[in-house]
């Protein structure tokens, strides 16, 4: 993991990302004469960056203009990625972040940071491949520990979210999983209690164990808690995620390339729990919230449920089954039922859910569709700007609602194939009495090539967004 620290005093002694304002620049400490004319150059010339090399050592310099809005800000997290590359290739260890606005600083860094990610647990050679960087110093005195601490934490959830994605359905099943969430409540201080196969049939949790039938490994239902003693929030909030930890779409069989290939994603929902609890719970952040996954695989086995079956769910409604490839909703559905248990002030579910947010808005966002107040939604839209983590929003009209009519049972699990994503979200409102945000994450999650700091794969996409929308709840 890289770290970010404070350091009082820059020294020459090691490479440099100088970030200036092009408007009004007269020189820097941090450069020599010849450099500060070069720069000074540069700027007539219209560059946007220029670099110098001081023998051991690199002095890039980034121009930006203005104040930091949040286009800015992903603008310079984008240069972090670039910065980062230049610094792995030529085998540097540390880099000193210069900057008179924090909130530039502190995108650099983060852009950096997320930049450095790497998965190399299944590499032979790691010394040999893995990144030289490991060290960010910001020089700025106006940057507070807990503005340090907070990014730290950050990139640490970010990179779990994203380790728990990249790791193989070969070693990571359901149960494995539910492991890796005691592993993660263990270092952060939350709670995490895990239902088994017994407990889960005992609770009548029909969809989880329909979708879970075909498989040779049993199902978990996970329920993680963070509910510090200075919880402002009397009512919890609620973050369920999608861990399906493989789909090969069930009898309603998945085609292998660009589709059942990378579907080791399929639980990225509930990874972004587990990264959000991790991070709120580090940050030691005032609010109480509960995070909720069904886990199981959906594999294709004698034992497999099949189109036309119908399923029980937790909430008591039938469900007939059209295709066995939608199961994401069918085992969200318990967890959603489950949540009305809790009273909750919001319910947030992630999920890899259709491939019809996909079609709609492709990998640069997030649908998102629900029934919470505008206040809410704002809020939400306001934090996905400042991290850029963009989202769409989609009506839930009900006849979308009227798609998943069946003949034989309550309502079916298949809507029409246009705004699938609508359909899909239609069918687990109808398991929600509370305020809910649905965020389909199935474009953003995963990335089949790198995006400057989102590397190829899994992305850790929501966990920032949420850890910021928690911030802003806990200053409130
Ligand atoms: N896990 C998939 C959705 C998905 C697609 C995730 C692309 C990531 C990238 C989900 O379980 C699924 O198969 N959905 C079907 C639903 C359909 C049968 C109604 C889909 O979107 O094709
Ligand atoms: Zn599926
Ligand atoms: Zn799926």
């Amino acid at each position: 993991m890289i770290k970010i620290k404070a350091l009082t005093k820059s020294t020459s002694e090691n490479n440099i990302v100088l970030i200036i304002d092009p408007k009004g620049f007269k020189k820097s400490d941090a450069l020599s004469t010849e450099q500060n004319t070069a720069v000074k150059n540069a700027i007539k010339a219209e560059t946007k960056k220029i670099f110098f090399n001081n023998g051991s050592f690199h002095t890039l310099v980034i121009f930006s203009e203005g104040a930091v809005t949040w286009k800015v800000a992903e603008l310079l997290r984008k240069s972090g990625a670039k910065v980062c590359a230049i610094l792995n290739e030529n085998k540097s260890v540390s880099v000193n972040v210069l900057a008179d606005d924090t909130k530039a600083a502190l995108a650099m860094a983060e852009g950096i940071a997320l930049a450095n990610y790497q998965f190399l647990k299944h590499k032979a050679d790691k010394k040999k491949l893995s990144h030289t960087l490991s060290e960010i110093n910001l020089t700025n005195s106006k940057i507070t520990k807990k503005e340090i601490a907070d990014l730290n934490i950050i990139i640490g959830a970010t990179y779990i979210t994203r380790d728990l994605v990249n790791e193989p359905f070969s070693h990571l099943n359901a149960v494995q999983l539910s492991e890796e969430f005691k592993k993660i409540g263990k270092e952060a201080g939350f709670n995490v209690e895990v239902w088994n196969e017994a407990k889960i049939e005992a609770q009548k949790m029909g969809g989880l164990l329909a979708v879970n039938k075909g498989s040779k490994v049993p199902p978990t239902f996970n329920i993680m808690e963070y509910k510090p003693k200075n919880a402002i929030n009397k009512k919890p909030y609620v973050l369920v995620g999608k861990g399906v930890v493989y789909d090969t779409g069930g009898l309603s069989l998945k085609p292998t390339p660009m589709s059942m290939d990378y579907m080791k994603c399929d639980m990225a929902g509930s990874a972004v729990v587990a990264g959000t609890m991790y991070a709120v719970a580090k940050a030691e952040l005032p609010i109480h919230v509960i995070g909720l996954v069904p886990a199981t695989d959906n594999w294709i086995g004698e034992n497999s449920y099949a189109p036309g079956d119908v399923i029980t769910m937790y909430s008591g409604a039938t469900v007939e089954v059209m295709n066995t490839d939608a199961e994401g909703r069918i085992v969200l559905a318990d967890a959603l039922h489950y949540a009305k248990k809790l009273n909750p002030e919001l319910v947030c579910d992630f999920a890899t859910l259709t491939g019809a947010a996909v079609r709609a808005i492709g990998p640069y966002a997030s649908a998102i569709l629900g029934t919470a107040d505008d206040e809410i939604k704002q809020d939400i839209f306001d934090s996905s700007y400042a991290v850029f983590e963009r989202l769409v929003e989609f009506p839930l009209w009900d006849e979308y609602a009227d798609e998943l009519k069946s003949e034989v049972a309550d309502f079916t699990n298949l809507g029409k194939g246009e705004g699938g994503q609508i359909s899909a979200a239609k069918f687990l409102e109808k398991f929600t009495d509370y305020p809910w945000l649905h965020f389909d994450i199935a474009g953003p999650a995963f990335n089949h090539a790198q995006d400057a700091y989102k590397p190829k794969g899994g992305t850790g996409v929501g966990v920032r967004l949420m850890f910021d929308f928690f911030s802003k709840k806990a200053k409130k």
